[in-house]
């Protein structure tokens, strides 16, 4: 398996992160973490800066301002990239990705480039979503499917493993993606170049403390960049064909 380094963003997390970082060090022991704070005004940057300090698995990033989730994943896989890690894996802070889960999203990396934790396959789980909520995530990964022809459950979530050659092979200073849509742009790139993807259905449990930042700019954001990429997806095709 190689070295893994879990990389966690983090906006105003102060509540939320002491927990997750307690419950993913003993879940999977063996795997370093990289917090990338974007200078949360609510202290999460010094609170993990503390717990890295008694615990030599754990780093932060310490970013000068919010940019975003896919600008935060960008700058910690290069960091990691950079230590030379093998195995990198995405995950919330706020608990809603279960650090007990992670031990299977890593098995199935064995016979996986991507392994995405899923919550809309067989076994697959949301708890306590509003309703409008579970809609934006059913219409949004339903549209995914139709405009990029994948045939994936869930293109939108954010807990993932992915194997260093991925990350290698990507052109990550080209994802300009910031919030959901950073995942979505990820996976599609990785499908085109040929990488194996696999899905392994996860339970996701809503943040019971803390806020989202989650907004109607970013699914504005995806809805535009999806359409954007099937149809240059189609234009390329009708150009090969001739
Ligand atoms: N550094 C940084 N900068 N971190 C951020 C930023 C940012 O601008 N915005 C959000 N985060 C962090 C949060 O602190 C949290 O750890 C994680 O990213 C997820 O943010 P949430 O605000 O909790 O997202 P959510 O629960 O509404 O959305 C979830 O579902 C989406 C798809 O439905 C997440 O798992 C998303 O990644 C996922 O795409
Ligand atoms: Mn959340």
């Amino acid at each position: 398996m190689g070295r893994v380094l879990v990389c966690i963003p983090t906006y105003d997390e102060a509540v939320t992160l002491p927990s997750t970082l307690a419950r993913l060090r003993a879940a999977v022991p063996m795997a370093d973490v990289l917090v990338l704070d974007d200078a949360s005004p609510d202290g999460t940057g010094e609170i993990a800066d503390r717990i890295a300090t008694d615990d030599p698995a754990v780093h932060v990033l310490h970013r000068p301002g919010k940019a975003g989730l896919g600008a935060a994943y960008v700058a910690g896989f290069g960091w990691g990239l950079e230590q030379g890690y093998d195995v990198f894996v995405e995950m919330d802070a706020d608990g809603s990705h279960q650090p007990e889960e992670l031990p299977r999203l890593l098995a199935a990396l064995r016979d996986a480039d991507v392994v995405l934790g899923s919550r809309w396959v067989d076994g697959g789980e949301v708890r306590n979503w509003p309703v409008s909520r579970l809609l934006i995530s059913r219409v949004g990964n339903a549209y995914t499917r139709l405009a990029l022809g994948l045939s994936l459950g869930d293109a939108t979530g954010g807990y993932r493993a992915y194997r260093r050659e991925v990350l290698e092979k990507l052109s990550l200073a080209d994802v300009a993606s910031q919030g959901y849509c950073f995942q979505v742009d990820v996976v599609w790139q990785a499908v085109r170049a040929g990488f194996r993807v696999r899905e392994v259905p996860i339970t996701f449990v809503e943040r019971t403390e803390g806020y989202s930042k989650m907004s109607r700019a970013i699914v504005g954001e995806a809805l535009l960049r999806v359409t954007r990429w099937g149809m240059a997806a189609r234009f390329e095709r009708l150009g090969t064909r001739r």
